[in-house]
């Protein structure tokens, strides 16, 4: 699929068919996550890839009850790794950088699901603490939820801003 194509079709998806995801297709979208941008190439993120159906109806719980999350075969949750980060950029590294290379990582994600004709959220609504209990976390920071599978519903676009009222240029 062509790159804007792949802009145009992604949209988020709350309704998932009973289909898995196959290895390969998995694979490859981790892959383009690992190509993302990360400050100093330090890569300050983990990414879970959750398939255990009792694990994917807590996180489900844990985002204050959206269990369309896990009606999808795969979830992944995207963490920071604050000290890593710290460790060449102190507190901007924890407090920005980490979240900035694992949003930056979860969106490829987003962008290589619709490009492989599957499906994704971004749902960020969740209680962190549970997230981390669920997933054993000590270190990580959960920053993103993204449940991953064949969509079964084809929204409409949701409106966007004009160009003007977002983009100021300056020359
Ligand atoms: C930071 C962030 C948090 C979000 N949290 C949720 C969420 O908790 N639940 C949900 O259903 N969608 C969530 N979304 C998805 C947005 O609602 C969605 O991106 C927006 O409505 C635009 O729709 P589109 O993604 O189809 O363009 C979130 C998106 C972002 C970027």
């Amino acid at each position: 699929m062509e790159f804007f194509e792949v802009i145009e079709k992604r949209h988020s998806i709350r309704s998932y068919k009973d289909v898995p995801v196959e290895k390969e297709k998995l694979e490859r979208l981790l892959s383009a996550c690992l190509k993302a941008p990360s400050a100093g190439n330090l890569q300050a993120y983990k990414i879970y890839v959750i398939r255990n159906q009792k694990i994917r109806y807590a996180l489900g719980e844990a985002a204050f009850g959206q269990h369309f999350i896990s009606e999808a075969p795969i979830v992944l949750v995207f963490c920071s790794l604050p000290r890593k980060s710290a460790s060449k950029y102190g507190s901007r590294g924890a407090n920005l950088y980490s979240i900035q290379d694992a949003t930056i990582a979860a969106s490829y994600a987003q962008l290589a699901a619709t490009a492989l004709g599957l499906a994704s959220c971004w749902v960020g609504a969740f209680d962190e603490n549970a997230v981390k209990e669920i997933l054993g976390l000590e270190e990580e920071k959960p920053i993103a939820i993204i449940p991953l599978g064949y969509g079964a519903e084809e929204p409409l676009s949701p409106p966007k801003e004009n160009i003007e009222k977002i983009v100021k240029i300056i020359e």
